[in-house]
């Protein structure tokens, strides 16, 4: 099977705060989003890469991947999942059901390539796919939604914070998000998708400095992580 690179880049960054989508702020005078599909495409061999991008998005035009011949871009949706399924649509002419699709996020610049090549390599003959995720670190409690009572400790060892590069294969995660979607399902990654699906997704454990850029803080640290990569 071949391998496809997905990067969803058409959110508006409202967590952010700044006077663009954060994935157009700039680290080292780069964009975050050349950053990160020059981690991804440098690092591995994809037969074709799809970048979702909002409609009327104006900062697109002047970043390095809009001009590079190894990168399409498409329009993408109100939600991060309809901008998956509408690049997927991009890919449907030319992938088969059974070729492997990476979905990164744009806001993810610090994806170390060891991480990526784990993933390739664990998952190139599993039925389903995966994701990267790391071990949840803090304690985390349980609290009624109408008070500040405190109603359990949750057992942290079964629990993984999900990140990204996800990989599935091509025609169960286009099934799953098209599924997924049309229920109103809540899908906040590939993974959920698949798994409403009814498919078990395997996970790699990946390093925590993965870091999805949300809030202002995060860039600095972004910034931090990228200098010692
Ligand atoms: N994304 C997308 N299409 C959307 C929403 C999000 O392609 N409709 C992308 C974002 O550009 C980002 C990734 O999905 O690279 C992860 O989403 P998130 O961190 O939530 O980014 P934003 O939605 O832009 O930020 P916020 O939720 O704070 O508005
Ligand atoms: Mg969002």
């Amino acid at each position: 099977p071949r391998y496809w690179l997905i990067v969803p880049a058409a959110g508006s960054g409202q967590r952010m705060k700044a006077d663009c989508p954060k994935q157009y702020l700039r680290l080292d005078h780069q964009y975050i989003l050349d950053i990160t599909l020059s981690r991804l495409l440098d690092h591995a061999d994809f037969s074709g890469c799809v970048v979702a991008i909002r409609a009327d998005d104006p900062w697109w035009p002047e970043t390095a991947a809009s001009s590079d011949p190894r990168i399409d871009s498409c329009a993408g949706g109100a939600e991060r999942a309809d901008s998956v399924l509408s690049a997927l649509e991009v890919l449907a002419s030319r992938a088969d059901d059974d070729d492997w699709v990476l979905v990164h996020d744009a806001a993810r610049p610090c994806l170390h390539p060891n991480d990526l090549e784990r993933l390739l390599t664990q998952l190139h003959d599993h039925p389903v796919g995966g994701l990267l995720a790391t071990p949840v670190a803090d304690t985390l409690k349980r609290v009624a939604s109408d008070s500040n009572q405190v109603e359990t400790t949750i057992d942290r060892r079964h629990l993984w914070r999900a990140l990204t590069p996800q990989m599935f294969r091509f025609g169960a995660l286009r099934q799953a998000l098209e599924a997924a979607i049309a229920s109103d399902y809540p899908v906040t990654d590939e993974a959920s998708a698949m798994e409403y699906a009814g498919n078990v997704p395997c996970i790699v454990e990946g390093r925590p400095d993965n870091i999805k850029i949300t809030v202002p803080a995060d860039l600095a640290l972004a910034g931090f992580i990228l200098s010692r990569l």
